[in-house]
């Protein structure tokens, strides 16, 4: 389900452009006199009339404080105000005006938010996150994560899959202890999670846990916790650690936690075509 919400406007072609090419938001779709904004799951639409309506106030928020301050850079003569810390709300915001008098808000939420993403940005922007801030995750945030588990495919639906919750830091610091420097994020985050799977279950216990990992790691990542899959974790040593029965598999152990630095850049990835063969 989705919805929108409806604006009249008297310079629909300005305002496209100004959306568009200033604001960064995409034309989502074109309907007769009415076109359709998108802005990340924000879908607005401006309907040319006689008259305007410029009530009420369209924001736009960001996934850091950096973006409010570059936008705010772009923005300086239509401004209303500086970016500045609202302690009522926890954020940080400053305020503009379209080029019809809409007051709009940039805003960078100061404290974790729940799920917003659409589809595609939560594939395009989840990062491997090897760094993590120190506040706590909350178990209503891994209750959702895990409501969200449950969805992952196995193989039959043998549900071959199970999760280990670390949040003993010594034991946390073991684990990341088992592979170096590849391990290593494991010791920045408040929590650690192995994916395991049964081998008594399914056939394909190792399918499954991999698939329920990846299923784990987007999960987290809609609730914007960060995680990063850390390899050749399926060893004796871990499975000692964790409790874990030997023929078992572990997929991988993850640190969990609220990136440091949040909208990390994606490492170069090659063009669509070479991954078409
Ligand atoms: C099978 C696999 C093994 C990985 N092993 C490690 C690892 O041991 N340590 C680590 O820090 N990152 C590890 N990564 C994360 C990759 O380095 C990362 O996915 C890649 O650089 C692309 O970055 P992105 O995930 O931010 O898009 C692994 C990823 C995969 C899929």
């Amino acid at each position: 389900m989705s919805g929108i919400v409806f604006f009249k406007t008297k310079m629909l072609e300005q305002l496209k452009e100004f959306y568009t090419y200033q604001i960064g938001c995409e034309i989502w779709l074109e309907q007769a006199d009415c076109a359709l904004f998108r802005h990340g799951n924000f879908i607005f639409g401006l309907c040319q009339r006689d008259e305007h309506d410029a009530g009420g106030m369209l924001t736009f928020f960001y996934e850091t404080r950096e973006e409010v301050d570059s936008m705010y850079e772009k923005f300086k003569d239509i401004a209303v105000s500086e970016p500045a810390h609202n302690e009522k709300y926890e954020i940080y915001q400053f305020f503009a005006r379209d080029p019809e008098g809409r007051m709009l808000e940039f805003q960078y939420f100061d404290h974790p938010v729940d799920s917003h993403l659409m589809a595609d940005e939560l594939l395009l922007t989840r990062r491997s996150i090897r760094k993590f801030k120190e506040i706590e995750v909350s178990q209503k945030i891994l209750d959702k994560v895990f409501e969200l588990c449950r969805f992952a495919p196995t193989s039959m639906n043998t549900q071959s899959y199970y999760f280990k919750i670390v949040k003993d830091k010594k034991v946390i610091e073991k684990l990341a202890g088992v592979r170096g420097k590849s391990s290593s994020p494991i010791g920045n985050a408040p929590l650690a999670v192995a994916i395991c799977s049964d081998s008594e279950l399914s056939r394909r216990h190792i399918q499954d846990g991999c698939i329920a990992a990846y299923h784990f790691l987007l999960a987290s990542w809609t609730y914007g916790l960060g995680t990063c899959w850390i390899a050749a974790m399926d060893r004796e040593e871990v499975k000692e650690i964790l409790n874990i029965p030997e023929d078992h598999y572990v997929a991988t152990v993850t640190p969990l936690g609220f990136p440091q630095k949040p909208g990390k850049e994606v490492p170069e990835r090659k063009d669509v075509s070479w991954f078409l063969r």
